[in-house]
């Protein structure tokens, strides 16, 4: 792809379990980044296990996404489905079983050199989780946004630095 392209046309897919906690957040945060830095990017997310097609993020990331001045409110969970290694050009997984999830979802479509972990943004080959908050109190949700958004951050510069060396 050309590199005038790249910079145009990324799309981005984060992807966890639910897409109602971890990847709702990671899509308000980046695309809120991008907004600002007038890039042309589209970030999208989803989820592995669709059991919470259809619904709001949870009521906790909204909170937490608000308290930053993102508004998450209009995203509506849905399930990862093969083609998405067709449509983005990049996709995030927020955690390590998330990763084997999504290998079994896309079986032959699975694409590893677009496919990483988003906190390897971060750290780089370290392969760390962002927690999940599902199952805790507010707090965590708090940690999960600053995780996220500190990789996010990463992520835009390493993509930056990719194009600048083209
Ligand atoms: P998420 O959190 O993957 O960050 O959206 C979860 C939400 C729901 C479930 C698991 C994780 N669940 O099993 O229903």
């Amino acid at each position: 792809m050309h590199w005038l392209n790249y910079i145009c046309a990324m799309k981005i897919l984060m992807v966890c379990l639910g897409n109602i906690c971890r990847s709702p957040l990671a899509e308000g945060i980046l695309q809120n980044k991008i907004d600002q830095a007038g890039l042309p990017w589209k970030v999208d997310s989803a989820g592995t296990n669709g059991l919470h097609n259809g619904e709001s993020p949870h009521r906790l990331s909204q909170k937490v996404a608000t308290q930053h001045g993102i508004d998450i409110s209009r995203q509506q969970s849905r399930r990862l489905v093969k083609e998405d290694f067709d449509r983005y050009d990049k996709i995030y997984a927020m955690a390590g079983d998330v990763v084997e999830e999504m290998e079994w979802i896309a079986r032959e479509k699975f694409n590893s050199a677009k496919a990483d972990l988003l906190l390897n943004e971060l750290y780089p080959g370290q392969n760390r989780d962002v927690p999940d908050p599902w199952y805790g109190g507010e707090e965590g949700y708090h940690e999960v946004f600053e995780l996220i958004d500190k990789a996010c951050d990463a992520l835009l510069q390493n993509q930056q630095q990719i194009v600048q060396t083209r």
